[in-house]
């Protein structure tokens, strides 16, 4: 049983309810092996993608899984809202309230963006990704990706390369992973890394091969040029040479290393072409564990909603 009515991020989330979601997931990856895209699981609830940024994965497979379940569904993007004529992010959430909907899947790029929404609206809210905080539910997938890869991610070891200073992908991974007996060795440019990570239990290496030696998952990360201001590194190109992962970095790894990425890839830039599409890539698999993922925390918030609200 979840223990609130909404999924803001994991640095808050128990153990027990990361693996309650990763179970669900799994009973949701199976019924869609049949051919199970008809339940009824969220019959009679609606579920709003309110995306104020850019997204292909997280918010059409939110969409899909609302759809698959059974829920009502809807988009709203910020550039057709009416955000643009001046409606705070509340008077917004409020709105929606006032529609009965059910789930509200937000993506923003200010940080706690949806816990601010969380507080003020009784539909559940759903951290899709807010700046470079968190994206829990990316990192639930990560996780149910490694577990089915691996069978448990107690005693893996995770490196995550690349731009970890704007990822929120990073953050929600290290935060989950902790919690479930995984080490988290991280590696990128100096002016890339977060001051203080190391606090919330990083390891921070000084050099790509400290973290891949031995490491079970390599997560390169996505290279976020719009949230930089500039001058973080020389040129995309010197990036690419002194930071980008190379086929030749997986001797170091474990002999069933996987190769994983969040997604939108640059690529050539953060992975070559031939780990992208390599036979130890589980990238694709990434996209469609997102999909069974998504459709697990809904159902598990609507069944906290059924008991509590
Ligand atoms: N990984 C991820 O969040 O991808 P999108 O931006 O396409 O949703």
């Amino acid at each position: 049983m979840l223990r609130s009515k909404d999924l803001t991020g994991l640095y808050d989330a128990s153990a027990e309810e990361i693996v309650e979601i990763l179970d669900r997931a799994a009973e949701m990856k199976a019924l869609l092996a049949k051919g199970r895209k008809s339940e009824k699981t969220l019959a009679g609830t609606a579920l709003v993608t309110l995306f104020y940024e850019n997204s292909t994965r997280t918010r059409t497979s939110f969409e899909l899984a609302g759809k698959y379940l059974g829920a009502h569904e809807v988009n709203i993007a910020s550039a057709s809202s009416s955000v643009q004529k001046g409606e705070t992010l509340i008077d917004t959430g409020r709105t929606l309230d006032a529609m009965k909907i059910d789930f509200i899947a937000i993506r923003h790029p200010l940080a706690g963006a949806p816990a601010l929404l969380a507080r003020n609206v009784s539909a559940s809210v759903i951290n899709a990704g807010d700046g470079m905080n968190e994206h829990p539910t990316q990192a639930l997938l990560d996780m149910f990706t490694m577990r089915e890869k691996f069978g448990k991610i107690e005693g893996l070891k995770v490196a995550i390369l690349g731009d970890i200073k704007h990822s929120r992908v990073a953050k929600s991974n290290l935060f989950g992973l902790k919690k479930l007996g995984a080490e988290v060795y991280m590696y990128a440019p100096r002016t890339l890394m977060p001051m203080g990570i190391d606090e919330l239990g990083a390891h921070v290496c000084n050099s790509m091969e400290e973290a891949v030696a031995g490491a079970h998952c390599v997560m390169g990360l996505r290279i976020q040029l719009e949230r930089q201001k500039g001058g973080l590194f020389p040129s995309l190109s010197e990036y690419s040479r002194f930071y980008g992962v190379k086929d030749d970095i997986l001797s170091l790894a474990d002999k069933d290393a996987i190769i994983m990425h969040p997604g939108p890839v640059n690529r050539g830039i953060e992975l070559t072409p031939s780990l992208i599409d390599g036979d130890r890539s589980v990238i694709e698999e990434q996209v469609t564990n997102g999909l069974v993922t998504r459709m697990a925390v809904l159902s598990l918030l609507r069944e906290y909603r059924e008991k509590n609200l």
